[in-house]
């Protein structure tokens, strides 16, 4: 490893990448349902093509997209080409497109009739595990609106598409899981009629990015930190998910969903569990997943009589990002003008175990803030005696870790020095990790390769859906029952969010970190 010093920082800069390796899976296809919508052309055929790129995907492999759009295979094919060279304009080449393309086909099916399922789905998938040799692994990734999920999945059970035969039959499904506690059990009912827990994976994309896989190495692979890693030395834990982009074209989904459920249910209580969870047994998935649900469970219920100690909720207004004005949320394509949906919040949030008890956990994310920052942020206690304070005047920056997850991901550890050539003045630097600009495998890229080698670790489990959606049920069943439109704070687009969240941390003598520049 690299150091290099620059002034008061230190870079340490992460070594050669050509040592990176990963293993390439056993023969299998991919039935995309939602073929034709967005996410298939914006991130799943984009990570395919990279992987098949890159030779990390089986030579024998084909996608069948499944969808409802009557179109021609080269019409298919044609629209994925232009979602590959958005997404991923440096890695684009047509040889490595040809190589790729005709691993590509399409179905027409309508979701809720179960005769097209056999002819366009079963017949098909028996006739192209012919034609390409792939034997009968299948991976069904329902890339679809959840309103769909229960006629795709009744569908699949019924004409025995579920069954695993000739190889594992996996399905993968895209949040939102239920939009509550019920609904979530609900739906799992209806899974788990068909398909065995070890074969559903529920993805959770932030899980898949480099930089949170990275955590549970940085604190179970370093012996330094794990003993400080408890309410003796960790003062606070800020975790930070901000974007500069506003609902864009998903308004009759967020209207429904809100940040609560779109961000908080899923990626921030995974950031929380990573960050809080003791060690598992061993690095394997089931025993990750246990960590993680003892977490959620520990959780301490949000007080519904002082909701306003924990939870701050705010809707962007109009205002000005990367130099251009843009519209409030109440003004966007299909929000309503009365809305009460929440595009910021920000969460106080304790957990009640012998580790971290005391010790609050800050969580915020909006969208259309200043700047687009994922990260979290470890602020120790501050030291127990100030020696200095004599010949100080100010209190001194306790130390602190930051995991930076996007962008300009790596790690950062502040520490105090003695300034240069002063008899007595203190200065806080850091010392730096960063990932090499381009993280080899984007999150879609390998949570695709962890489904086909059956590897649950980087998805939910049913437990932890549930766990988490009992303590965010009460919670937004409150919310909407008392919030009116006159009441719901708001903050401008490119602000760094409301200063009801400000006030949040003020009351506990903290401030937020800021955003960045
Ligand atoms: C998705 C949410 O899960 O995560 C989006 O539905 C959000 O609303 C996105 O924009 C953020 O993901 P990332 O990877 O860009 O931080």
């Amino acid at each position: 490893m690299k150091r290099e010093s620059s002034g008061s920082r230190m870079e340490l800069l992460y070594p050669d990448s050509n040592t990176f390796k990963v293993d390439v899976p056993s023969p299998c296809c991919l039935v995309i349902f939602g073929a034709s919508g967005d996410l298939a052309r914006r991130k799943l055929v984009p990570s395919l093509y990279r992987l098949n790129k890159n030779k990390t995907l089986p030579d024998k492999f084909f996608v069948l997209g499944v969808g409802r759009t009557e179109m021609s295979i080269d019409t298919f094919r044609e629209s994925l080409k232009l979602g590959v060279k958005e997404a991923f304009p440096r890695d684009f080449d047509e040889t490595s497109w040809s190589e790729f393309v005709v691993k590509l086909q399409y179905s027409i099916v309508d979701y809720s009739i179960m005769e097209t399922y056999v002819r366009s789905v079963k017949e098909r998938l028996v006739q192209l595990e012919e034609e390409y040799n792939t034997g009968g692994s299948r991976i069904f990734y329902l890339a679809i609106p959840p309103t769909q999920f229960r006629s795709v999945i009744t569908n699949l059970g019924e004409t025995g598409l579920a069954k695993e035969e000739k190889g594992y039959t996996h399905i993968i499904i895209e949040k939102p899981f239920g939009r509550d506690l019920e609904t979530a059990q609900e739906l799992n009912r209806f899974i788990e009629k068909y398909f065995a827990e070890h074969q559903v994976f529920r993805i959770d994309h932030y899980l898949a990015k480099e930089t949170v896989q990275n955590i549970l190495m940085f604190r179970f692979a370093n012996s330094i930190f794990e003993p400080l890693w408890n309410r003796r030395y960790i003062d606070s834990i800020q975790i930070t998910a901000t974007e500069t982009l506003g609902v864009e074209k998903r308004a009759g989904y967020y209207e429904e969903a809100g940040i609560i459920r779109d961000m908080f249910q899923n990626h921030m209580l995974q950031l929380l569990a990573l960050t809080a969870m003791e060690p598992p047994v061993a690095f394997e998935d089931e025993w990750v997943r246990v960590e993680k649900y003892k977490v959620f469970r520990s959780i301490r219920p949000i007080p519904l009589g002082r909701l306003d100690e924990h939870l701050v909720v705010a809707q962007y207004g109009k205002g000005i990002i990367s130099g251009e004005e843009v519209p409030g949320y109440r003004e966007e394509t299909g929000v309503s003008n009365d809305s009460i949906t929440p595009t910021y919040s920000a969460m106080r949030l304790f957990i009640d175990n012998w580790r971290w008890n005391g010790v609050p956990f800050y969580l915020r994310s909006g969208k259309r803030l200043h700047r687009k920052m994922t990260e979290i942020a470890v602020r120790f206690r501050a030291v127990p005696h100030l020696m200095f304070s004599k010949i100080m005047s100010d209190d001194i920056e306790p130390n602190s870790l930051v995991f930076k997850l996007q962008p300009d991901e790596g790690i950062s550890l502040t520490f105090q020095t003695k300034s240069p050539s002063s008899r007595m003045s203190l200065n806080p630097v850091s010392m730096q990790f960063s990932y090499q600009k381009d993280v080899l495998l984007d999150a879609y890229e390998w949570a695709l390769l962890d489904c086909m080698f059956g590897d649950q670790t980087l998805y939910w489990s049913q437990d932890g859906v549930e766990a988490t959606w009992a303590l965010l049920t009460p919670v937004l069943k409150m919310l909407e029952a008392t919030l009116s439109p006159e009441q719901i704070p708001t903050y401008p687009s490119g602000s760094d969010g409301p200063k009801e969240a400000a006030l949040l941390l003020k009351r506990d003598g903290r401030t937020w970190r800021p955003l960045g520049v």
